[in-house]
Formats: structure tokens, C-alpha cells, sequence
């Protein structure tokens, strides 16, 4: 082999230790995600570190603080859970306060975020969440099952796999904000379609939907009928 053909296969080689190296932050965001849906969850640990770090602002049943614009978490979908841990944690979703709490140590790692989450999804949700001002419109009903619930499912509780969210027991400021946020794109994780697709929606579209969410009520799923990650047993 020539001493050039050498140098072009090291050069190569090298190169493409490089680009193996370089792990982009929606990849890292990704192995961490499956690293944490992997192991093995331990809701009783999710309880005691949601005490010491999260109850403060999400209430000490997870049922969040609608004028503090806090999500309520409680009988969120597991996966979903664990991925926007990671997506703080991987500043793959925008908010200062959450990037904060995924900094300190205990809640650094993927077991925490399986802890947590698995906690999180067997609990009660909210019963009461903030409810919008568009009592009797049915514009909202429309909106979502035409466009939302292939998705999202008929019921709002999020699809199997749990990477997309139950709209269930959600706080209707909260939901506002959020379908404004994911159109203005500042959670980068999300695919740019729905992104778009959110876009085509005006503020009485969104109030109409987000209203006609924090309105629904009653389980979604039986919560009796859920495994330890959060999973529903057919
Ligand atoms: C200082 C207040 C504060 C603390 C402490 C806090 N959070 Fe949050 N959390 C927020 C706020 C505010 C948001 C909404 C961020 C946004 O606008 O996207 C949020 C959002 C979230 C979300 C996204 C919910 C969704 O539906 O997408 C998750 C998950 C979450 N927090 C989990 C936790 C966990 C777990 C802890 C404890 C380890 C915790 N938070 C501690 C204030 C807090
Ligand atoms: C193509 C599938 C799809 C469709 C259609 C869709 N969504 Fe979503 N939605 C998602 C996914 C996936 C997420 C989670 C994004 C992430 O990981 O940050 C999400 C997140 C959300 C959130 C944030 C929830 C939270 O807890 O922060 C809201 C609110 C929402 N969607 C409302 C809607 C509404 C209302 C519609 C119909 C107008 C809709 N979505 C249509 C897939 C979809």
C-alpha cells in the first residue's frame, strides 16, 4: 500500500472516530431516555426524592399550581415523563426552573428520572384542574377530535408507548401556554411538522381546545390496572 493510500485510510478511520464522538444533544437526549426506560424503576424512591425536590412548586400530590403556571404530573404517562426529564436535563426543552432542578445531583441521572416518573404515573391525578372561561363551546371538542386525537387518543390519555402526554388533568393556562410553546418551537425535540401543524392554530382555537381538555373528567385509564412504569395491562 502506498504511503498516501495509508495516510487516506488513517484519515478516514480518524474521521470517522470523530463523527462517532460528536453525539448531538437530541441523540444524547434519546440513549438517555431508553437508558432510564431500561432499568428498573422504584416508585418508592420516585416518592421520597419528589418530596425533598419537586413538591414545593408541583404540590404534594403532583397536582401543580395553575397560577404559578406548574404542570400538574400526577398520572402522567411514564415515558413521557422520563423523556422531558431528559429533555431539561439536555436543554432540549427551554425553561430555566426545570433546567435548575435537573442540575442538582440526586436528579442528574436516568435511574432518578425512572423513579421519579414511575411514582409520578401511578398517582391519583388532579381532580379539579384550572378550568378556561369557554363553558358550552363546542369548537374545542371539535378541534381535538378532529385534529388531536389520532395522536393523543380519544380520551386524551396520551398513546401507548407513553411518549405522547395525557391532556387529562391539566391545568387550561398550563395547556395554553404549552400548544403556544410547541408552535413558537422552543421544545426542540419535536418534530418540525407538528410543530408547523400547531402554527395553523389561532389563540381562539387554542383556548377552545386547551378549555375543552381541562374539562374532561374521570379516569382515563384504570389506574388499578397500570404497571409499575405506567404502563396499562390490556
Ligand atoms: C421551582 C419550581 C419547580 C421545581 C422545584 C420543580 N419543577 Fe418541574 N416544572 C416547573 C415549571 C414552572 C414547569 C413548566 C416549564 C415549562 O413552562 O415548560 C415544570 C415542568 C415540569 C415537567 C414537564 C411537564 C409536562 O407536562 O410536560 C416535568 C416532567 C417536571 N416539571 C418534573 C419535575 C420534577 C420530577 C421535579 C423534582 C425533581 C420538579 N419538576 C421540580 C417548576 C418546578
Ligand atoms: C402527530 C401527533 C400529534 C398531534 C396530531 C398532536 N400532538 Fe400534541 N403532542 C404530541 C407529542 C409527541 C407531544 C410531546 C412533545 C414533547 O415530547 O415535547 C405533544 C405534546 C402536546 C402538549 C404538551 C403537553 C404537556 O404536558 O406539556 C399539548 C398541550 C398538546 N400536545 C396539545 C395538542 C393539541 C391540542 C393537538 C391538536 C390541535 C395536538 N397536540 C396534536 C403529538 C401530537
Amino acid at each position: 500500500m502506498k504511503w498516501s493510500s495509508v495516510l487516506l485510510v488513517s484519515a478516514m478511520l480518524l474521521g470517522g472516530a470523530a463523527v462517532q464522538g460528536e453525539e448531538k444533544p437530541d441523540e444524547r437526549v434519546d440513549r438517555l431516555t431508553q437508558r432510564a426506560l431500561l432499568s428498573d424503576p422504584h416508585p418508592v424512591r420516585g416518592r421520597r426524592l419528589f418530596g425533598e425536590h419537586c413538591a414545593q412548586c408541583h404540590g404534594a400530590k403532583g397536582f401543580g399550581d395553575a397560577e404559578q403556571g406548574v404542570p400538574a404530573l400526577a398520572g402522567q404517562r411514564f415515558a413521557y415523563l422520563v423523556r422531558q426529564l431528559a429533555n431539561f436535563a439536555g436543554d432540549e426543552r427551554d425553561s430555566a426552573t426545570m433546567h435548575g432542578v435537573v442540575r442538582q445531583p440526586a436528579i442528574r441521572g436516568p435511574q432518578s428520572w425512572a423513579d421519579l416518573a414511575a411514582f409520578l404515573s401511578q398517582s391519583a391525578a388532579a381532580p379539579r384542574p384550572q378550568v378556561g372561561p369557554d363553558r358550552g363551546s363546542n369548537l374545542g371538542r371539535g378541534i381535538f377530535h378532529e385534529q388531536c386525537a389520532s395522536c393523543h387518543g380519544a380520551d386524551a390519555s396520551g398513546d401507548a408507548e407513553g411518549f405522547v402526554p395525557s391532556l387529562r388533568h391539566q391545568h387550561y393556562g398550563y395547556l395554553v401556554k404549552q400548544m403556544n410553546k410547541l408552535a413558537a418551537g422552543y421544545r426542540h425535540n419535536v418534530d418540525e411538522s407538528l410543530m408547523l401543524f400547531l402554527r395553523s392554530f389561532d389563540d381562539n382555537d387554542i383556548s377552545a381546545t386547551a378549555d375543552y381538555l381541562s374539562r374532561l373528567q374521570g379516569p382515563g385509564t384504570d389506574r388499578s390496572k397500570l404497571l409499575n412504569n405506567g404502563v396499562a395491562v390490556d
